[in-house]
């Protein structure tokens, strides 16, 4: 999850602490914020990336200190993302909008010269150089990724950052290769796919966030997400994780309980790379029924894990299931903490 605390890219202090919490967690997959490919694909001034030395030495810092810490299993996946025509923008608690003038703000990259919205920079249609240029930044971010020890990486195709603007009709309205048909949308991200794929061992899991739907007229629906996972699929994608939103600026979200699981239960059901749920998963119980049912491979949580990085210790609790602590806290476990019921009143 952004954490809007990177230098230049860098990761900080904050993200020590923000990655160590979660490398004691016994969650069986960790997965660093969206991670800017190119420096003008950042989100906002706060984003991290590795599009540079520093980026990845300041990186490597993070994921050592998280590996020491961590429990045996866990995994460490970083997402590579390029913000396309949502990049310049200030982090939401400094308003979120595109940067102002006096804020240092860059220009912005997209299919096609449409802005996200009304007041958003207009971006620049990315020409063949550009396209190339984005292919090999993902590639090189790849090869970083790979150097640092992550045992998965995901690509960032979702939320309406530049690989979602290629493959939704609403944002790309491109009269080459790269726009029109289905296959065409798909280009980009496949090119991307395959390129990452080309650079990073197969002992590396290779990952993508899609979307499920743009929920909006004219927008991506789940038969698009089930044709793309395939195409990743035959381009060596390991699994998929099935987002929805953020492309389209007026569109209405139904929230509700997992309300992203259908897509990736269909897209599971057709395609059959392992599938990942996400979105209003909070409770132990939800997100078990989830899996054991078939919805999806594995869950993501993403709020309910800020809100409580023990969320692990505590559904195993709930669900009467076994989880290792580290030593230095085993007391915590009800177990080791007779009376604990009398005293811990919050969860
Ligand atoms: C603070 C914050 C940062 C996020 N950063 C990312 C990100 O870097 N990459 C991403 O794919 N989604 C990001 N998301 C979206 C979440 O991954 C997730 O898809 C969404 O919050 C819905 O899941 P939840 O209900 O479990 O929070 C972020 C969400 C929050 C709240």
């Amino acid at each position: 999850m952004c954490q809007y605390s990177a230098s230049d890219g860098s990761a900080s202090d904050w993200h020590l602490q923000h990655l160590m919490q979660y490398a004691i967690s016994r969650a069986g997959m960790i997965v660093v914020e969206a991670t800017a490919v190119e420096r003008r694909g950042r989100i906002s001034h706060g984003c991290l990336g590795l599009y540079s030395d520093a980026n990845e030495m300041a990186l490597a810092r993070v994921l050592a200190a998280a590996r020491r810490a961590a429990a045996p299993g866990t995994a460490f996946a970083i997402q590579l993302a390029h913000a396309g025509r949502k990049a310049s923008c200030q982090a939401p608690f400094q308003g979120g909008g595109p940067l102002p003038s006096d804020e240092d703000p860059w220009p912005v990259l997209a299919p096609s010269a449409i802005p996200f919205a009304e007041g958003w920079s207009v971006p620049q249609a990315l020409d063949g150089a550009g396209l190339k240029r984005v292919v090999g930044a993902f590639a090189q971010a790849g090869e970083r990724s790979t150097r640092l020890g992550f045992d998965a990486i995901e690509l960032h195709a979702a939320h309406g950052y530049l690989l979602h603007e290629f493959l939704s009709p609403l944002s790309n309205r491109r009269t080459d290769a790269y726009g029109g048909s289905a296959e065409n949308r798909m280009r980009l991200p496949l090119e991307v796919a395959r390129a990452v794929r080309a650079v990073v061992p197969r002992t590396i899991a290779l990952g993508a966030r899609i979307t499920g739907s743009d929920w909006a007229d004219g927008g991506l629906v789940v038969e698009d997400a089930i044709q793309f996972a395939s195409a990743l699929k035959a381009a060596g994608v390991d699994y998929v994780c099935v987002s929805s939103g953020g492309n389209i600026s007026h569109a209405k979200i139904p929230l509700g309980p997992g309300y992203q699981v259908a897509f990736a239960a269909k897209v599971r059901a057709a395609t059959g790379p392992a599938t990942r749920a996400v979105g209003l998963i909070a409770a132990p119980e939800q997100a078990e029924a989830i899996v054991a049912e078939g919805q999806a491979d594995f869950v993501a949580l993403a709020r309910a894990f800020l809100d409580d990085p023990r969320w692990v210790w505590h559904a195993a609790e709930r669900l009467g299931a076994q989880v290792s602590y580290p030593p230095q806290y085993a007391r915590v476990s009800r177990a080791n903490w007779p009376g604990a019921e009398l005293v811990r009143p919050m969860r």
